[in-house]
């Protein structure tokens, strides 16, 4: 195999990718223990890293009888469990028949594949039978029979390991799992900060970045979704590190539901991370012969600083995660109704709506909430997926024949996981929901969770959900979720198996979702929880874009996206245009700034296109016109952030580099206009220093080393909130091409 070996000798593994290398041995008494995880270093095997010796207080296995120094609490390993003297957080948990929760975890067997592997019923990377190897290392307790399968994808091309395990009970009696961790990874001593996103709901992916302490620190979600409290996506990196210097280990989550990503820095400063579901309300009980799967954990390193970690990760999910036809297409620039009507519309409004986004060169029209049901407000109607005629006189496939003639496509906002109490379907499943019979359920605007857990809700659901496409051909479908799950109990399943409900739930989902693009593969599908509480890798699976934030505000939104382009590829990121005063924060901004701000995105509109005047329609067409000239640059091309929120620059800038070096669009936001301000020097990355570059509007021309070292002088700007634009293209040969 060309990414994994197996050196029989020392029984090292060794996973290979473009630029980084990762470490295993199967050391004593059959423990899999973690050597490197870092640059690579060719045919080097790290064994000299594991050092032992006798810590008071950390005790031994039995196997290593007089032998202190071999202590489970201190080593470096690949996937841990309970009971076997090392107190440190771990992979796995599980409850025996007799109630104990000692699992002796020993190399059992391995297998290198070809291609790999797949996840059934879970989102989950993919590559060609060439593009990666998968290595499967199984850990088995030999008292009870329960292995453990630990699984390593190897995506050589864009530096990303995958790892889940599955757990299969080979024993005779039943065993209770209790946390079933995805990927553990341990670091040897090395001081390390921890960057993640936390936020709020329309404040989604803030950036924090803080010292790991010693203790253990974790960012995690209880809510059913992955949130917009926590994003299950976490770097640690160097205390040094900058976007281009310095080593980062990043670690993303496939999977949309609860999460947990702890680190915990130990006794002898080594640092221990794990990602899964995480433990709370979860209990999954395994009988003789069953087993249970975990969803796929990605994770990359780069020696060379945060972008080329994001960079990383943009390529590995454009490339091996999303699966859309979409990722690398011009999509249809939309106008969306939510901010223009909210709920009060009818036929006419839509269409005058439609027909003003005809005018400006816009190419779909998204009817967004309150089409179906008795749906006027957010108390009625969700579940009812059926024409509001009160409302759209004549029914849909009426007006979007209309709207069809004007040019434009055709999408539409749906919310399948949800149920309102006034509603048809409530009235006559009111079990369908999530709820503890007899208590009174949590309410979050006003609606339920449907139990997407049973099969017959999902079918229901998806059938109604398909009569709705069907009878209007949509081009486009908003999957929206705008609660997170309380009450967490479904009726029906029996109590001992309440602990699966959870991830149950999730799976539900992904069945519904897999349901729909397989009837509709060419549908465009854009996923959406209140904004960004659902943006992680487990939907890109899916969606090739998602809804970044109810917060339309571009100032707010610079934050909003700088935070997101960590993981996820631009390309996913849902943005519009909309009004000023804007909506959530009364804050007004430039047309040009709000239009570069979504430019750096899927870019849309979302206001009264009617009540725009003349000037402004003008401008909208011009956005129009110079966002789909770079459309391609921004979906395919690298992204790097040349300033951040809150950094002393005053300013937010970011740079999309065509991957042949040619095609360069430098965008951003000076902050506060300032008296008298200091000169602002703008350094671009990633050119190539030999080239020429033009700018395309000045006509300006630097080599692209004047534009990294010395950088460009910004502007001075007159009002806050001002952006600039600069588009590059490369003029003649690189020298090397030259001398050839
Ligand atoms: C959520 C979405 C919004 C909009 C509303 C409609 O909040 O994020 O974009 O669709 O629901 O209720």
């Amino acid at each position: 195999m060309r990414y994994i070996s197996f050196h029989k000798d020392t029984s090292v593994f060794t996973l290979h990718t473009k630029t980084s290398m990762y470490q295993m041995q199967v050391g004593r008494y059959g423990t899999l223990l973690h050597l490197y995880y870092g640059d690579d270093l060719g045919d080097a095997r790290i064994i000299h890293s594991i050092v032992n010796l006798d810590r008071g207080f950390s005790g031994n296995p039995y196997e290593a009888d007089r032998d202190r120094k071999f202590s489970l609490d201190v080593l470096p390993q690949e996937y841990t469990a309970e009971g076997n003297g090392d107190y440190r957080i771990q992979g796995i948990e599980a409850e025996h028949e007799d109630g104990s929760h000692v699992l002796q975890l020993k190399y059992d067997s391995h297998e290198i594949r070809k291609g790999k592997y797949a996840l059934a019923g879970l989102p989950a990377m993919f590559a060609g039978e060439d593009e990666a190897e998968t290595l499967e290392i199984v850990l088995k307790d030999e008292l009870s029979g329960l292995c453990v399968k630990l699984l390593y994808g190897v995506l050589w091309d864009c530096d990303i390991i995958t790892r889940t395990v599955e757990v299969v009970n080979r024993g005779k009696t039943n065993i209770t799992l209790r946390r079933v961790m995805s990927a553990e990874l341990d670091f040897p001593k090395r001081p390390m900060d921890m960057v993640h996103f936390y936020g709020r709901h329309s404040m989604e992916r803030l950036t924090e970045r803080q010292p790991l302490h010693h203790g253990i620190q974790s960012v995690e979600s209880k809510r059913g979704i992955s949130s917009h409290h926590h994003n299950p996506a976490v770097i640690f990196c160097d205390h040094t590190a900058t976007e281009d210097y310095g080593e980062c280990f990043g670690i993303a989550f496939v999977y949309s539901g609860n999460f947990i990503c702890q680190a915990e820095l130990d006794q002898v400063d080594q640092t221990r991370v794990v990602m899964g579901i995480h433990p709370y309300q979860f209990a999954w009980t395994l009988k003789p012969g069953e087993s249970f799967v975990a969803p796929e954990a990605a994770m990359s390193y780069s020696g060379t600083g945060l972008e080329t970690l994001s960079h990383h990760f943009h390529d590995g999910f454009r490339e091996h995660l999303i699966r859309s036809s979409y990722v690398k297409r011009p999509r249809p620039i939309l106008v969306n109704n939510w901010e223009a009507t909210y709920f009060e519309f009818n036929e006419e409004k839509l269409y005058g709506i439609a027909k003003a986004a005809r005018d400006v060169g816009l190419e779909m029209f998204v009817l967004d909430d309150g089409w179906f049901g008795k749906r006027d407000s957010d108390y009625t109607g969700l579940g009812d997926w059926y024409v509001n005629e009160e409302k759209i006189h004549g029914g849909l496939p009426k007006l979007v024949k209309k709207i069809r003639k004007l040019g434009l496509k055709f999408g539409i906002w749906l919310e399948p996981e949800m149920v309102s109490e006034d509603s048809d379907l409530y009235r006559k499943h009111p079990d369908w929901c999530l709820r503890v019979p007899g208590r009174l359920p949590v309410r979050s605007r006003s609606q339920l969770n449907l139990d997407v857990t049973k099969k017959e809700v999902r079918d229901y659901i998806m059938e109604q959900i398909f009569k709705v496409i069907d009878s209007c051909q949509a081009d486009y479908i908003k999957w929206d979720v705008n609660r997170a799950l309380g009450n967490v109990y479904s009726q029906g399943v029996e109590a001992g198996k309440q602990g699966e409900v959870f991830h149950r739930h999730m799976l539900g989902v992904y069945d519904m979702m897999e349901r729909l693009i397989g009837r509709y593969p060419n549908l465009l599908f854009e996923t959406c929880a209140g904004g960004g509480g659902r943006y992680d890798a487990g939907m890109l699976y899916y969606s090739p874009q998602i809804w970044c934030s109810d917060n339309t505000d571009a100032a707010d939104r610079l934050e909003i996206h700088y935070g997101t382009s960590f993981f996820y590829p631009i390309s996913t990121f849902g943005a519009h245009v909309s009004v000023c005063p804007n909506h959530q924060t009364g804050r007004t901004t430039s047309l040009r700034t709000r239009g570069i701000v979504a430019g750096a995105g899927t870019f849309g509109y979302e206001l009264d296109l009617e009540h725009m005047d003349e000037g402004e329609k003008k401008a909208a067409t011009s956005q129009i016109a110079q966002f789909k000239a770079s459309e391609e640059l921004v979906q395919q091309g690298d992204y790097y952030r040349l300033s951040a929120p809150g950094d002393r620059s005053n300013s937010v800038f970011w740079e999309f580099v065509s991957k042949d070096k040619r095609d360069v669009l430098v965008a951003g936001v000076v902050l506060r206009s300032e008296v008298n301000p200091p000169v602002n020097l703008l350094r671009f990355r990633g050119l190539e220093p030999n080239l020429i570059y033009r700018e395309r509007e000045s006509g300006e021309e630097y080599s692209g080393a004047v534009l990294m070292k010395a950088g460009l002088a910004l502007p001075v700007t007159s009002e806050d909130y001002e952006s600039v634009v600069y588009r590059f293209e490369a003029k003649g040969e690189f020298e090397s091409e030259k001398k050839r």
